[in-house]
C-alpha cells in the first residue's frame, strides 16, 4: 500500500516572518492529518530556519533543486552534502519552471537526479506536457521522454528510490486543474511503463499529481488509483489551505 505524500512547493515566496506564522500554523492542525505524510519545500535561503520550526514535528524538508556535482566551483548551486546537513529529506528536481525558465534539460534533471540519490536525499522528479504538446496530443512521449532520461542512465531501480510529480505545465498556477480523470490516466500510463521494467518499483513509487491542486478538489484528484498525494504550489502558503489537502487523503 502506497502512502500518501503531500508536498509543499513554496517557490520563491515567503519572508522570515511569513514562514514562521506557516509553520506554527501547519504544526497546530498536523495532528488532524492522518492518511497522509506532510513536507515543506521552502527556498533555500529558508531551509534551515524551517528546519528549526519544525523542530520534532512529522513534517518533511525538501529543497526545490540540487547540484549535479558534490562542490567546488559552481556559483549559485546547492550541494547535495549542503542539504542533508541542513535536514533535507526530499529535493524537487526537474520542475518545469526549471526547464522552461532556466533551460534545465533532460540530461541535466538526469544528472541532478544521479546526484541526489547518490547522497540519499530523495528525488521529487516532476515531469509533464505544456498545453501545446497535450493539444497534439503527444502527452504520453513527452512523459516517457523525461523518464527515460533517468531510466536509461540511472536504470530502473533508481526510479524505485524516487517520487515521481506529475506536473501538467497548462495547469501550474493557472487555476486550471487537470480532471481527475485526465490526471488518472496518465498516472496509469506513467505506472504501467514502469511496471513493464519492473513491477516492484511500479507498485511501489508514489505518483504525486501537481498543478493548481487545492482543498476543494484534492479529495477526488487524491481518490484516483494512481494518484498518491501532491505537489502543492499556492495552495501550500496558506496553513488551512494546506492542511485541508492533507486531511482530504
Ligand atoms: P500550483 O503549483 O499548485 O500553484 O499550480 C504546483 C507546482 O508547480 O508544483
Amino acid at each position: 500500500m502506497r502512502r500518501t505524500l503531500i508536498a509543499g512547493n513554496w517557490k520563491m515566496n515567503g519572508s522570515l516572518e511569513s514562514i514562521g506564522e506557516l509553520m506554527d500554523g501547519i504544526k497546530a492542525g498536523l495532528a488532524e492529518v492522518t492518511n497522509a505524510d506532510m513536507a515543506v519545500c521552502p527556498p533555500a535561503i529558508y531551509l534551515m530556519k524551517v528546519k528549526s520550526h519544525i523542530g520534532d514535528a512529522a513534517i518533511g524538508l525538501g529543497s526545490q533543486n540540487i547540484c549535479d556535482q558534490e562542490s567546488g566551483a559552481f556559483t549559485g548551486e546547492l550541494a547535495p552534502a549542503m542539504l542533508k546537513e541542513a535536514g533535507c529529506k526530499y529535493a524537487i528536481i526537474g520542475h518545469s519552471e526549471r526547464r522552461s525558465l532556466y533551460g534545465e534539460s533532460d540530461d541535466l534533471v538526469a544528472r541532478r537526479f544521479a546526484m541526489a540519490v547518490a547522497s540519499g536525499v530523495t528525488p521529487i522528479l516532476c515531469i509533464g506536457e505544456t498545453l501545446e504538446e497535450r493539444e497534439s496530443g503527444v502527452t504520453e512521449q513527452v512523459v516517457s521522454r523525461q523518464l527515460d532520461a533517468v531510466i536509461d542512465t540511472q536504470g530502473i531501480d533508481a526510479i524505485g528510490q524516487c517520487v515521481i510529480a506529475y506536473e501538467p505545465v497548462w495547469a501550474i498556477g493557472t487555476g486550471k486543474t487537470a480532471s481527475p480523470e485526465q490526471a488518472q490516466a496518465v498516472h496509469a500510463f506513467i505506472r504501467s511503463k514502469l511496471a513493464a521494467l519492473s513491477v516492484d518499483v511500479a507498485d511501489k513509487v508514489q505518483i504525486l499529481y501537481g498543478g493548481s491542486m487545492n482543498a476543494a478538489n484534492a479529495a477526488e484528484l487524491l481518490s484516483q488509483p494512481d494518484i498518491d498525494g501532491g505537489l502543492i504550489g499556492g495552495a501550500s502558503l496558506k496553513a488551512a489551505d494546506f492542511l485541508a489537502i492533507g486531511k482530504a487523503a
